[in-house]
Order: structure tokens, then C-alpha cells, then sequence
């Protein structure tokens, strides 16, 4: 499908050129988008521009006449009806059927990038089990860059997980201390350890002192407690791993370039932020002022880069990490997609980082916050007694729900589909919110057939599929389009490169979960009023093609979302 919404934009914009010459020169080229939009109404045809009022407003003329002279400039008659004109000065525009049967007959095209972005995502925590927060990140993380790959950038995946740090100083000395065995350690085990060192080094100071010394030895390279928290890294990635399996997340062993990946660089982020003077001392520890950043009391909000004990936090690992990724990578966009609480740290990453040289303007950094996973009771999810809910428990439900939707079925594989169906319900519940917002678990809207869900989408896909496998032709030439929900449906179809477009610009799947379900909803109308199979001729070949690219989009679409489309179910 050829998007054909920016060829009339690009028509309209002569029209204004034409029919007004030089002021149009002066005018805001902002005031001249034609901003064509889906119409509101059937009646008002298929695209709407207010073009008229805006220029109306900046020429000090009447929007309806300018809208008239518009429209009189207008070279549009190979492509559409004869505009109308509506209400104070809109301009309608409906599409010839035959437009629209060639717009979904061509191949969709897509502004292709020749860039290059690295996208940090999922990030869990090393001796921790993941959580729904990693959920959040790994899900949203995975369908962007399916998205910015698909329209042509050379995405470079970053698991940026938080292996390094005073807690594995103290878990390295107490499993010493305990005589423990690295090797038996499982993530679980590995989980009871840390909250065993936790209490212990906040009731005993010579513990305390002893895991202090162990973090000096774990950077600077020591054999015996490099190998001890090697095999901690070890053990937590191998459940990662199966946790992104179970998810069908594209993430691989490979992307992992953990925090202790920048240890090196820490005494030079310090050293370059000192020459360039943006390091203040403050109580022992290094910090960096930048102007604009004001806690609530007012008082200047520091980004410590070397605490007073002499380690490096958090701050200084984000710091290598911009550049690392500028220098090395290459990177010409940098997204993290991390929990919006995070958003002051981001920006003062980036700000810190421009003012040192390492994030230049040709680099853009965006921070993808998204919002809490709530539980029934509508505060952040969390176990009974207040832990937090482990992620394959949740996952391994919505399975188990998925396949007993599936009872009874027939011809399918019901172990693959029903994977393919929970977490497909799961994934899609958490893209299609929109991710600034909470939303709540909830395993039964979740997996319902019907409403904005991932099965409901999966089912229209794999109905379609058995629809025209009973065909038994194939046709992907529209010839007519008659009934307004055959119309209604193509018209839909034409616009998947715009969306996934504003998807590449606003990094917000939720959008391409919107027009995936709209599509779906025409596509239910469409089975109401024209009969498929038992129609004849141009009127059936066109149908199936019609089907054909229904199926195609929401593969596609699906697909980019990181959702399996099985053919039946
Ligand atoms: N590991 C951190 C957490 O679980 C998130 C890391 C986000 N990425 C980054 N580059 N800081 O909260």
C-alpha cells in the first residue's frame, strides 16, 4: 500500500503556493501544513485540512473564500473526487475508489534512515530476579527496535544490566564468610544471599569495612573475587536468557555490556569532567552543578560522579556509557527505555554530558520513560508479604490462561499456540497503554477475545488466514470497491507506513496497537456486510485481495509489535 496521504499534503501545499503567490513566501511554513487528517464523519469524505483557516487567520481573509481559492488551485482531479468545502473553510477530499484500490495494491514505502541508533533496554539486576518493571522495558524496548530497524536503521541493542557496585562486596563477602560454594548458587539462591548481607552489613561495622575492602578488590581486578562474581553474572544471565525466551524478546547474550563494561573508563570520566572544570567537591565526593537543576527545596541538585568513599556510582557509569556509544558506536540516536522515576537522572546524564563534549548536537538522546505495572489492589505490584512478584510467575499464568481459552480447539498445536497467545496477551496488554501511564495487571482482560487485546488481534489474523486458504485462488489485485466497509477497510490499510512513522518519531507503540485494532474492527464489519467466498467474480477477486492485505497489515503490525501471529487458533 502506498501511503498516498503525503502526495495529496504535497498538492495542497502547490494549491497555497499558487493561488497565493508572494504573501504565501512570508508566511510560517508551520501555518501552511496542510495537516490533513483522517475525516471525522463519513459525510465529510476521507481526509480533512483546516489549511484554509489557518491561512484565512494569517492573510486577514475570509477562510471560506480562501478555502474557494484554494481548492480552485487545487490539481487533484487524477487522484480524488471534487473537493467540498465545509463548515467555516475545511476542505474535504475523498479518494477515487480506483486511488484507493491502487494505494492498497502497491507496495507500502517508507522514508528509509541510513542511521544508526542504540537503544538501551530491559536492564535487570544482577542476583535479582526480574520484575515486572523489566518487563516493562524489555517489551517496549524490543517493538522499537523492530520499528527503527524496519524502516532502516542499524539498531544496536544495549542490555545495560546492573552488575557492578558496593552490594556484590558484600555478597562476595559473606558467601566467603558462610563458606559457601559460587558454583551452587542458583538466581534464587543468589537473591537470599544479598538479603542475608544486606542485614548484616548494616548491623556490623567490621562487616561493613570487610565488603568495602572486597568492592577495591572486585575492581581492581582481583583472580579469586573476580571469579566469584563472574559466576554470580553467570548465573543471573542464564535466567535472563530464559526469561527473553519465554518472552520471545530479541535480546541475546551478545547485547549484554553491563555496568562493570565501563569500569575502566571511570577514572577518566573524572579527569575529563575536572579539566573542563564541572566538578565541584562537596563533603568528599565529587559532584557536577549544572545550572537548572533545582531540587523542590530550591537547592542545587548535584550528579555525584565519585562518591566520598572513592567508588563511582551510577551517574558516572551513565556518563562512559553516553560515550562510549558516541565515540565508539557511532550512535547517531540514543534511546533508553527506563521507568519514567527515572527521568531527572536521564536529564541530567545528558546535560552533564553535552557540557563535557561527550553528547554533541548531531547525536540526539531520549529517555523512553513508561509508567508502573499496578496489581488488582491498584498500587504497584507486589507479593503479599510486599516482595516482588517474579516475572515467570506471571508469565507461566497467562500461559496456562491462553490454553484453556484454547479447549476444544482443533488442528492447532495447543502448547505453541497457547505460548504464542499468553504472552502474546501480556505484551500486547502493556504496548497498547500508553506507556507514560500505570496500568493494572490483569490476566483476564488481558487474554479476553474480544476489546483491544492480543488475542483478539491473533484470532482476526489467523480467522483471515483460514478464509483464504478455503479460497483456494489467490488475488492481491483490488479491482472495485463498493460497499463503504470494503472502502472503510482499505482506506485503513493505506495508512500503516503513517503510523509506523509517528511510531519512529514518538517512540509510543500504543499508536501502532490503535491502528491495529481499528483495522481488526473494520475487518469484522467488513465479514458483516460482504460475503468473502460466496461472491462472484471482480466483486470476490477484489474481496481477497482486500483480505489478503488485511492479513498482511496486521502480520506486519503484530510482528513489529513482537507478537506472534499463529495461523489458526
Ligand atoms: N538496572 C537499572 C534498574 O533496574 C536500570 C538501568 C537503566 N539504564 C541505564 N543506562 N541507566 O533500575
Amino acid at each position: 500500500m502506498s501511503a498516498v496521504l503525503p502526495v495529496l499534503a504535497t498538492r495542497l501545499s502547490t494549491a497555497a503556493a499558487v493561488a497565493f503567490g508572494s504573501s504565501y513566501a512570508e508566511l510560517d511554513p508551520e501555518l501552511l501544513d496542510p495537516e490533513l487528517r483522517s475525516a471525522t464523519k463519513p459525510e465529510f469524505g476521507h481526509y480533512q485540512s483546516n489549511l484554509a483557516l489557518r491561512l484565512g487567520n494569517a492573510l486577514g481573509q475570509a477562510p471560506r473564500e480562501v478555502a474557494a481559492r484554494l481548492v480552485e488551485a487545487l490539481d487533484i482531479a487524477d487522484l480524488c473526487e471534487t473537493p467540498s468545502i465545509a463548515g467555516p473553510g475545511f476542505i474535504n477530499l475523498t479518494l477515487l475508489p480506483s486511488t484507493l484500490a491502487a494505494a492498497v495494491n502497491e507496495p507500502q514505502a517508507f522514508t528509509t534512515r541510513h542511521q544508526r541508533v542504540v537503544v538501551d533496554y530491559s536492564q535487570p539486576n544482577v542476583a535479582k530476579q526480574m520484575h515486572v518493571g523489566h518487563l516493562r522495558s524489555t517489551v517496549i524496548g524490543d517493538a522499537l527496535c523492530n520499528v527503527l530497524q524496519f524502516v532502516g536503521y542499524d539498531v544496536i541493542r544495549q542490555n545495560h544490566v546492573g552488575d557492578w557496585g558496593t552490594q556484590y562486596g558484600m555478597m562476595i563477602e559473606q558467601l566467603l564468610g558462610e563458606n559457601l560454594n559460587a558454583e551452587e548458587l542458583d538466581l534464587q539462591g543468589l537473591q537470599v544471599l544479598y538479603e542475608r548481607s544486606r542485614k548484616h552489613f548494616d548491623a556490623d561495622g567490621a562487616f561493613a569495612d570487610k565488603s568495602r575492602a572486597r568492592v577495591v578488590l572486585l575492581q581492581s581486578g582481583d583472580p579469586e573475587t573476580r571469579a566469584i562474581w563472574q559466576r554470580m553474572v553467570d548465573v543471573s544471565l542464564d535466567d535472563f536468557e530464559q526469561v527473553y525466551a519465554l518472552l520471545d524478546s530479541r535480546l541475546t547474550r551478545t547485547d549484554v555490556v553491563g555496568e562493570s563494561a565501563y569500569n575502566n573508563d571511570l577514572p577518566r570520566i573524572v579527569d575529563e569532567l575536572s579539566e573542563a572544570g564541572l566538578l565541584t567537591e562537596s563533603d568528599g565526593a565529587l559532584c557536577a552543578f549544572l545550572p537548572g537543576f533545582k531540587g523542590r527545596d530550591g537547592q542545587p541538585l548535584p550528579v555525584i560522579v565519585r562518591k566520598s568513599d572513592g567508588g563511582f556510582g551510577y551517574s558516572a557509569t551513565d556518563l562512559a556509557a553516553v560515550r562510549h556509544r558516541v565515540s565508539t558506536l557511532h550512535a547517531d540516536r540514543i534511546v533508553y527505555v527506563v521507568d519514567h522515576r527515572q527521568a531527572l537522572h536521564f536529564e541530567q546524564i545528558f546535560a552533564l554530558a553535552t557540557s563535557a563534549g561527550w553528547l554533541p548536537s548531531t547525536t540526539t538522546a531520549e529517555h523512553v520513560g513508561f509508567g508502573t505495572v499496578l496489581g488488582p489492589n491498584g498500587k504497584p505490584f507486589k507479593t503479599r508479604a510486599g516482595g516482588t512478584v517474579k516475572l515467570t510467575t506471571l508469565l507461566d499464568e497467562a500461559v496456562a490462561r491462553a490454553d484453556s481459552l484454547l479447549e476444544g480447539r482443533e488442528g492447532i498445536d495447543r502448547q505453541v499456540t497457547a505460548k504464542a497467545v499468553g504472552i502474546g496477551a501480556v505484551k500486547y496488554a502493556d504496548l497498547s497503554s500508553d506507556r507514560g501511564n500505570d496500568y493494572v495487571f490483569d490476566l483476564d482482560r488481558m487474554v479476553a477475545m474480544t476489546g483491544n487485546t492480543g488475542p483478539y488481534l491473533q484470532y482476526a489474523h489467523a480467522r483471515l488466514t483460514r478464509l483464504l486458504s478455503k479460497a483456494g485462488t489467490d488475488h492481491d489485485q483490488i479491482l472495485e470497491l463498493k460497499d463503504p466497509a470494503e472502502e472503510r477497510l482499505a482506506l485503513l490499510l493505506t495508512g500503516f507506513a503513517g503510523v509506523v512513522e509517528q511510531v519512529v518519531e514518538t517512540l509510543q507503540p500504543h499508536r501502532l496497537c490503535t491502528y491495529l485494532y481499528d483495522v481488526a474492527t473494520a475487518l469484522s464489519v467488513f465479514y458483516e456486510q460482504c460475503p468473502v467466498l460466496t461472491s462472484e467474480g471482480d466483486t470476490r477477486a477484489s474481496r481477497i485481495a482486500l483480505c489478503t492485505a488485511t492479513r498482511k497489515v496486521l502480520q506486519d503490525g503484530l510482528g513489529l509489535l513482537g507478537i506472534q501471529a499463529p495461523d489458526a487458533m
